[in-house]
């Protein structure tokens, strides 16, 4: 797809999170322009020297940056890496305070350079962010939120496109709630091609399908190990690399291209809920039309009994974190 003239898109944070970012969004030819920012005035400049040598091959983007906030200035989207990363074992929750702290100082910041700019939060806990930035920066709902589950959201579709042996583009599948330990998918919702998994599962066993991987119904100990396997992914990667980066890169690429493109996406991101299925003053990700001015629309989802209360529990989980953080 051709890159949106007069487009855009600034990483604050040129860590491995924000360097992947670009990567993605030079290759994906995400906007005309990727300005890179970091206080690391030797790292960012290294960054952009070495992304910018390989720009030959990346068709009409450019890339730009420095250890100056006025890089962003202009920006029609912000997406901001910048802040302590997971450690081995620890939750994302458990990095909030120090991350909040970076935000109350930048967000005004941004905002003053890049007054039109709609806001993507990609630093964890990215929830928790979505409702500082949100705070801090005094704008909509709808030009503040964060990646959200559209990572696990991949990841769950990963999994499932392999387990039934079709496509990933034909596999629809959502991760909602919190992106962290009390995520969960939208099971009820997910389809395989023009039809629900469930159905899926009974006509592939109906029609005497092989026994092959996928071509039976899971047993409800398979759903709830497809789930956790999501869940844990971060922990799994961080484990043996020390950190996520290129998955959550290219997460963060398709949502600055929706946003870019106007394309009216649907995409699981994280924004602050007004009585979303009586849950408000949280954000949380649930499938929302993304667009050239952000958050179009909410979509809501008509949730199990199951579902409703696992959503309950993620929002109060969040909120719990939030009280703690006086937010
Ligand atoms: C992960 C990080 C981005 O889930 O939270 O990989």
């Amino acid at each position: 797809m051709s890159v949106i003239e007069n487009s855009k898109m600034a990483i604050v944070g040129a860590g491995a999170v924000g360097t992947s970012l670009a990567y993605a969004a030079l290759i994906r030819e995400s906007a005309r322009e990727v300005a890179l920012y970091d206080i690391n005035s030797a790292k960012v400049a290294a960054e952009v020297l070495d992304l910018a040598h390989g720009t030959q091959f990346t068709g009409a983007s450019r890339v730009t940056g420095g250890d100056d906030l006025d890089v962003v200035s202009g920006a029609n989207v912000v997406v901001i890496t910048a802040g302590a990363r997971q450690h081995p074992g620890q939750s994302r929750l458990e990095m909030a305070g120090v991350n909040v702290e970076i935000l109350r100082g930048l967000m005004p910041k941004l905002v003053e350079r890049a007054p039109d700019a709609i806001f993507v939060l990609v630093t964890n806990p990215v929830d928790v962010l979505a409702v500082a930035a949100q705070q801090f920066s005094g704008l909509p709902p709808a030009r503040v939120f964060g990646s959200g589950t559209v990572l696990d959201s991949s990841r769950l579709r990963w999994i499932l496109s392999e387990r039934v042996g079709v496509a990933i583009s034909n596999v629809h599948a959502l991760i909602v709630g919190e992106h962290g330990d009390s995520e969960f998918p939208l099971w009820s919702q997910a389809r395989i091609g023009p039809i629900s998994l469930a159905d899926w599962m009974l006509s592939r066993s109906a029609a005497g399908a092989s026994a092959s991987a996928g071509s039976v119904p899971f047993t409800e100990a398979e759903f709830e190990s497809i789930a956790d396997d999501v869940k844990n992914a971060a922990y799994r990667v961080i484990e043996g690399k020390g950190a996520t980066n290129y998955a959550i890169g290219l997460s963060g690429a398709r949502i600055v291209e929706a946003i870019l493109r106007d394309e009216g996406a649907v995409l699981p991101v994280s924004s602050v809920l007004t009585d979303y299925r009586g849950v408000s003053r949280v954000a949380l990700s649930v499938p929302s039309v993304v667009d050239a001015g952000g958050i179009a629309r909410v979509i809501d989802v008509p949730f199990s009994a199951k579902e409703q209360a696992l959503f309950e529990h993620s929002a109060a989980t969040l909120r719990a974190s939030l009280d703690t953080l006086g937010l």
